[in-house]
């Protein structure tokens, strides 16, 4: 964690300092009250690593004691990251220090935001106010149908619960082949299983959680809490959480290209909106020898997305 900010700080500071510090000159003019500079300084050739502290702080101006606050001026003595220590100051302060011998130069520290790799966010669709962008505009998939050419799913997983889903729409032919058990909600509107060999199951349940997972990541539905052992936290959804979903099982640890072929048949037939295949030989074929691009063109031509 310590090595990964101090990396972090290293990158930004050495890509926004050069190009953003002369607009943050004028800072100086203005301020007048304490803030904490980033004050960079270059070490002299014998000075000992161990002295650095005591060195950084020759550069404090005298007018220090002449302020009524009783916090030490410097916040932070870098070793590392930079030569320099991050110190509150005034503007003229700050100002005053550009004469002493190894100054280099000295701005406001800025502040950060966290980042994190949320594709949602990264796509501009907010999840609050509800009401904005492209989420808003597509209703959040509603009345969509995607359809899986996958590895089986874990029906009971919570991202697949169908609270507040409405019914599919009413063209919806699918069907769901769990053995008779009823596992199939307004989420989940369909699931069978196209694999033909032994080395599988002939249901539709995932055994290798590939396809919970890209089910999951087209039409997961908002999941509260979710975390992995404790970090990360937070709501889990899939890009489009008020689509429906059917799982088309092609695949094993091995997908054939028969039994995949198979599974798109059906999907068509059923009256899927987006076939969804996350699958593919080690090297590309020219399409006219690819059985999955051939069959997935004759789904584009029945107005079938593919992704
Ligand atoms: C949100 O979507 C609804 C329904 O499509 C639409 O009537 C409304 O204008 C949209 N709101 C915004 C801010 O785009
Ligand atoms: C995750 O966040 C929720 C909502 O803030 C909270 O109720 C829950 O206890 C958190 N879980 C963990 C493991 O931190």
């Amino acid at each position: 964690m310590g090595t990964m900010k101090t990396l972090f700080l290293l990158t930004l500071t050495s890509t926004f300092f050069f190009s953003t510090f002369s607009q943050e000159a004028s800072v100086f003019s203005r301020q007048a009250n304490l803030e904490t500079y980033i004050v960079f300084v270059e070490k002299p050739e014998n000075l000992l690593e161990s002295n650095l502290h005591d060195w950084y702080t020759t550069f404090l101006p005298e007018t220090t004691s002449s302020l009524s606050s009783n916090q030490p001026r410097i916040v932070h003595s870098y070793r590392n990251v930079i030569t320099g220590f991050a110190a509150r100051l005034t503007p003229q302060e700050a100002k005053a220090m550009e004469q002493k011998e190894g100054f280099i130069a000295a701005r406001v520290q800025r502040s950060f935001s966290l980042h994190t790799t949320l594709t949602p966010k990264f796509l501009g669709l907010p999840r609050r106010p509800t009401k904005l962008g492209a989420w808003n505009a597509s209703n959040y998939g509603e009345g969509v149908i995607i359809g899986m050419i996958d590895s089986g799913i874990k029906y009971d997983h919570a991202s697949f619960s169908d609270k507040d889903m409405p019914p599919p729409p009413s063209k919806w032919r699918g069907r769901c082949d769990f053995n008779g058990k009823q596992t199939c909600n307004n989420k989940l509107v369909g699931a069978r299983s196209f694999v033909s060999t032994a080395r599988g199951t002939d249901l539709p349940w995932e055994e290798s959680y590939h396809g919970s997972h890209t089910s999951g990541i087209a039409a997961g539905c908002p999941v509260d809490g979710a975390n992995v052992f404790g970090q990360a936290n937070g709501t889990a959804m899939g890009i489009a959480p008020r689509a429906h979903l059917a799982m088309y099982k092609a695949c094993g640890d091995f997908c054939d290209e028969g039994d995949a072929l198979a599974a798109i048949d059906a999907a068509i037939d059923d009256g899927v909106d987006v076939l969804s295949i996350s699958l593919g030989p080690p090297h590309p074929f020219p399409f006219y020898n690819d059985g999955v691009a051939l069959g997935t063109f004759r789904a584009i031509q029945k107005g079938i997305f593919v992704s």
